[in-house]
């Protein structure tokens, strides 16, 4: 029984088979590697943007017992705080215990959702700056989804530089279209307001397909082309924040490189110049 389905007669016999189920409202297929879904939101759940919460399905049942079990995975929720509804980007790994099944979900069906936000990439969790910097791969997008949906996100920095590598220019898409919208959207513009969604640079890199702009950010952080293309200056750790998403080793190499512009890592206990969280992966 979810907290927003009143019980009546007719609820009460259609209890839902999942603990802590949430309705899909919508599921949106980028790529046959990526999708995105949006599910009913508890009415107690209160979170801040750029946590992630547990979602999952019921396993398969136990082949001696016929017990199943919740199969459970760490997801950023995409969505602002503010949002109705919650918002998640995935991956489709075809031999993963969870998505290979999360990928056929429909509108309509239920997920299990542990209301029990937590996370570093929060605004909590960094000292104050000037320039704001998302650094994600691949899915790590999400959480920076959430944020750039986030009216603090602009009001505690002057500059957001969003950067997002993926493989071809396909997995872009997600990233790309929420940026474009943001900047149409008449609610997001009334929102967030002009002047500050003006903030955004988007910085997207394709390292496996031609695009305009080709290469890890890593190595475009190292040569510098980054600050270039961008025209902004090389990292200070008097001025600069960052964010990072993406794989493990992804995150190794950017933790590197942000230590060795003197940016510390912080975290909700003690904020620092950067915080760093590992995507979904698997
Ligand atoms: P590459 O194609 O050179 O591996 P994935 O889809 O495997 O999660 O990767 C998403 C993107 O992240 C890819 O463009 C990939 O580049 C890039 N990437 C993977 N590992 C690293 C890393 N250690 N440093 C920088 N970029 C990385």
């Amino acid at each position: 029984m979810t907290e927003q389905t009143p019980v009546t007669e007719t609820t009460a016999k259609a209890v839902p088979a999942l603990p802590d189920a949430q309705t899909v409202t919508s599921v949106k297929h980028y790529t046959d590697r990526l999708f995105a879904f949006r599910v009913t939101r508890p009415a107690s759940l209160r979170f801040r943007s750029g946590e992630f919460v547990m979602i999952g399905l019921m396993g398969d049942p136990d082949p001696k017992t016929g017990k199943q079990r919740p199969l459970l995975r760490a997801y950023s929720i995409a969505s602002p705080s503010w949002d109705e509804e919650l918002e998640f980007y995935s991956i489709k790994v075809p031999e993963g215990p969870l998505t290979s099944k999360l990928q056929h979900i429909k509108v309509g069906d239920q997920i299990i959702l542990k209301p029990k936000p937590v996370g570093t990439l929060v605004h909590d969790a960094l000292l104050p700056g000037k320039r704001l910097y998302f650094f994600a791969t691949g899915t790590g997008f999400a959480p920076f989804a959430s944020l750039l949906r986030e009216p603090e996100t602009y009001e505690n920095y002057d500059e957001i530089i969003m950067t997002h590598t993926c493989r071809d220019v396909e997995e872009l898409t997600y990233g790309r279209e929420l940026i474009e919208n943001l900047k149409q959207d008449e609610m997001m513009i009334e929102l967030l307001g002009e002047k500050n969604l003006a903030k955004i640079k988007y910085y997207p890199t394709t390292t496996r397909e031609e695009s305009p702009k080709m290469g890890r950010i890593t190595t475009l952080i190292e040569n510098g082309e980054l600050f270039t293309d961008l025209g902004i200056p090389p990292l200070d750790p008097a001025v600069d924040r960052a964010m990072v998403c993406g794989s493990l080793a992804f995150n190794l190499d950017i933790k590197a490189l942000m230590e060795k512009a003197g940016l510390n890592e912080g975290a909700n206990s003690e904020p620092g110049e950067f915080v760093i969280e590992k995507a979904f992966v698997g």
